[in-house]
């Protein structure tokens, strides 16, 4: 296998992306939550990043704006959702390329967590933990307590307790916690 490179998504690559979205859980209405999220208030274009293999696109993550219920305010944070890797593909150290090193890029943001929902066997090695050991509510009791993960970032303070709150699209989309 070729060098995996990691970088921010470029102009004319959103439908190589999305297709790959799409391909890695083998479901459309991740193409519509990929679209969604890409017209929403929630969009940060900066932190759309693909992993390229030999010239193309075989990996994707988003970083989308939620917010943080805190006691004295709201406080904009991150969302980690969707990570997707090109099925054939899977198990080659991709995902852990594209979680890592776009991680290292949320150097100098604002917000002070990364949430997201997925397996307590996979986000931990990336230094992730269970949202409740920094105070943080889930934002939907269907999300089991042990998937909701966060990672602080450099601007985290002890006192960003509260609630997650998600932008519209993923409730709109249904995309939240198990049914
Ligand atoms: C999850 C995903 C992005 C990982 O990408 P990848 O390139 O296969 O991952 P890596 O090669 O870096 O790591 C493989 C490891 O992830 C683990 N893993 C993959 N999917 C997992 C899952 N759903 N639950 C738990 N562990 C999982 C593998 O068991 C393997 O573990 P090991 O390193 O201990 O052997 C990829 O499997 C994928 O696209 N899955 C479908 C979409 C999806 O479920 N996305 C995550 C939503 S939270």
């Amino acid at each position: 296998m070729g060098e995996v490179v990691v970088r921010p998504l470029a102009d004319g690559e959103w439908d190589a992306m999305r297709d790959v979205g799409v391909r890695a859980f083998g479901d459309e209405t991740i193409g519509g939550l990929l679209d969604e999220l890409r017209a929403s208030w929630a969009w940060i274009p900066e932190l759309a990043f693909v992993a390229e293999l030999d010239g193309r696109i075989v990996g994707q993550v988003l970083y989308t704006t939620a917010i943080l219920d805190a006691p004295d305010r709201l406080i904009d944070v991150l969302v980690l959702s969707p990570l997707g890797v090109l099925p054939e593909l899977h198990g080659q150290g991709i995902g852990d390329a594209l979680v890592r090193q776009s991680l290292a890029r949320l150097d100098g943001r604002p917000e002070p967590y990364v949430f997201l929902e997925g397996s307590p066997r996979y986000y931990p090695r990336f230094g992730f933990r269970p949202g409740g050991d920094f105070g943080v509510r889930k934002p939907s009791d269907r999300i089991p307590d042990a998937a909701f993960q966060t990672i602080p970032l450099a601007t985290h303070e002890p006192s960003m307790t509260g609630t997650l709150v998600y932008p519209d699209v993923f409730w709109r989309l249904d995309a939240v916690g198990l049914r």
